[in-house]
């Protein structure tokens, strides 16, 4: 079967535990990836629940049971993160550690370049939502010095 059908990529990426093991080498890499070190302190200082989180999320992402909505109920990515300023660094740091992370992972190596494709779309969203958000701050804040004047 296909990746993208049924819970097939869910399954090639080792299940609850390959998820928990990728999310934790791509935080690991986030801690040491000098340049992730912005992303870094975007996120809370204890890191064990963002490993959580998006360990959790991947499971239901990749065609497996909703364990983040399970735990943490529903959630839609680029809206997750428009409170935060990404644009191409951020996003690039981000995929960086990401493919670090998929590398070290026992997977087919047909899975790892899948699975890396598939993840810049949602990254690339997170980027398009965040930078519509700083675009309307700062018209905003154009308009309230013409209003000033
Ligand atoms: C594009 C670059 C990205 C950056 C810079 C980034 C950064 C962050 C940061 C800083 C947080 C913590 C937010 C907070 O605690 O306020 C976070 C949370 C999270 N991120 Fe990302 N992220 C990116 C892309 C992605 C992608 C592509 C996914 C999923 C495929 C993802 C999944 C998550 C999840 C599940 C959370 C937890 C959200 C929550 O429960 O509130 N992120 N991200």
């Amino acid at each position: 079967m296909a990746y993208g059908e049924g819970d097939t990529s869910f399954q090639t990426a080792g299940g609850d535990l390959g998820l928990r093991q990728l999310s934790d080498a791509f935080y690991d890499h986030m801690l040491r990836e000098p340049q992730a070190q912005k992303i870094l302190t975007m996120h809370p200082e204890d890191l064990e629940q963002s490993r959580d989180k998006l360990a959790r999320f991947l499971c239901g992402w990749l065609g497996g049971p909703s364990r983040y909505n399970e735990k943490y109920g529903r959630i839609n990515i680029p809206a997750a993160h428009r409170h935060l300023d990404v644009g191409d660094a951020e996003r690039e740091a981000w995929l960086l550690c990401m493919a670090k992370a998929i590398d070290e992972q026992p997977y087919p190596g047909e899975f790892k370049t899948y699975l890396l494709d598939q993840l810049a779309v949602p990254a690339q969203a997170v980027q398009r939502v965040s930078q519509r958000r700083q675009n309307e701050e700062a018209e905003q804040g154009q308009s309230m010095d013409n209003d000033a004047s």
